[in-house]
């Protein structure tokens, strides 16, 4: 092999996770054995199925697995079979992130060309949108100090200028990789950690001169990405107004099944994921689209140092559903194993 940087750990997960995860992971093995790529795949229990075998939704062997790899890819967790249990699968998904340290998850979106007709807004809203919300992943009121009382609840809202200077350091270098644009999203006329976040966005934003940067607050943001889609670049924002703005986001370029993502930190590997959940209603049914997680697959080849490999990936993803060939949440009726054939296929032809 070329290098020997590519052990990747895979998390299949629960409902429609296996599912999209093996299509993702079949792309990746025609590219690794056309290219001498190297990557080596080891799978762990992770979620309800590690509830199911193991007790806890992430087993010390999981973890462990995950801290010596290069690279991790995750289908989804969740379902409505584990809601009842003394811990949840998307607890573990929380725990993964804390213990690698994955402050900042990167959900890039747009309409493809020629595919508004995909996009619920107007195409000539729609049209040219490219956007990519960059969260901070590990602080705000997910992870406050938590009070339950029966008659009042509270969740602190905390940030630290460390993990907003990180956030915004990803942010800006993304922007220079792209279309040099930063929208910081706040609501610093109510939040006091909003007006620590736009003063250090600012702060941070000096060593950037090449980059614009504007801010909105999250009311307005949230009316701009339906309205005017394309004024934005790179939207960068706390934990759950990302979280919110980021669904909002998803939908714009057709489906929540088309979206891959990133988590990073300054410590162990990254980890890809799509952005959907486990999508119980259509688990086991080969509906799901797995666009998502292919797209997962692109980004990590991209960090992994295989920029080729991945944008042919990208490449032959949307070629894939514009050449018609879609899955039921794009209106289509193709099934999600026929779906990853007919990318493979045009992977193969592109060799
Ligand atoms: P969801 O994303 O699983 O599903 C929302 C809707 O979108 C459903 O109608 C589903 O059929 C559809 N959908 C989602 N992905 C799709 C795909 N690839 N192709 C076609 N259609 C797709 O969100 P929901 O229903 O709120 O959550 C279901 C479970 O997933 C819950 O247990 C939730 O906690 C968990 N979840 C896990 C996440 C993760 O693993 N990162 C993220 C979000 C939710
Ligand atoms: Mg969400």
């Amino acid at each position: 092999a070329q290098n020997d940087s590519g052990r990747i750990v895979l998390l299949p997960g629960d409902g429609i996770g296996p599912e999209v995860a093996a299509e993702a992971v079949q792309c990746l093995r025609l590219l690794s054995d056309a290219y001498d790529l190297g990557l080596v795949f080891e799978e762990h229990d992770f979620g309800g199925a590690a509830i199911d075998a193991h007790g806890v939704p992430l087993p010390e062997t999981t973890l462990a697995a995950c801290r010596g790899a290069d690279a991790i890819l995750l289908g989804a967790v969740g379902g409505p079979k584990w809601d009842d249990s003394a811990e949840r699968p998307e607890a573990g998904l929380l725990k993964l992130r804390a213990a690698l340290g994955l402050f900042a998850n990167l959900r890039p979106a747009r309409v493809m060309h020629g595919l508004e007709e995909l996009s619920p807004l107007k195409s000539h809203i729609a049209r040219g949108a490219d956007i990519l919300v960059v969260r901070e992943l590990t602080g705000g009121l997910y992870f406050g100090e938590k009070v339950i009382r029966d008659d009042a609840a509270s969740d602190l809202c905390h940030y630290s200028r460390t993990e907003i200077e990180r956030i915004a350091h990803v942010a800006f270098c993304a922007a220079r990789e792209r279309r040099c644009r930063v929208t910081s999203v706040d609501k610093a006329n109510v939040l006091a950690t909003s007006k620590l976040w736009r003063k250090i966005v600012i702060e941070v934003s000096s060593a950037y001169p090449d980059v614009a940067l504007d801010h909105l607050y999250v009311d307005a943001a949230a009316m701009a990405l339906v309205t005017r889609p394309t004024q934005f670049d790179v939207i960068l924002t706390e934990n759950l107004f990302g979280d919110i703005l980021s669904d909002e986001m998803s939908v714009i370029g057709g489906s929540i099944g088309l979206l891959g993502s990133s988590s990073t930190g300054d410590r162990g590997p990254a980890l890809f994921e799509p952005i959907h959940g486990s999508a119980p209603d259509i688990a086991g049914l080969d509906r799901a689209n797995p666009g998502g997680a292919i797209a997962s697959a692109a980004m990590m080849l991209q960090s992994l140092g295989f920029a080729a490999q991945a944008e042919m990936l990208d490449r032959a993803l949307e070629r894939t559903i514009g050449e018609g060939c879609r899955t039921a949440d794009l209106g289509g009726g193709i099934g999600c194993s026929a779906f990853g054939s007919r990318v493979r296929e045009i992977l193969r032809s592109d060799l």
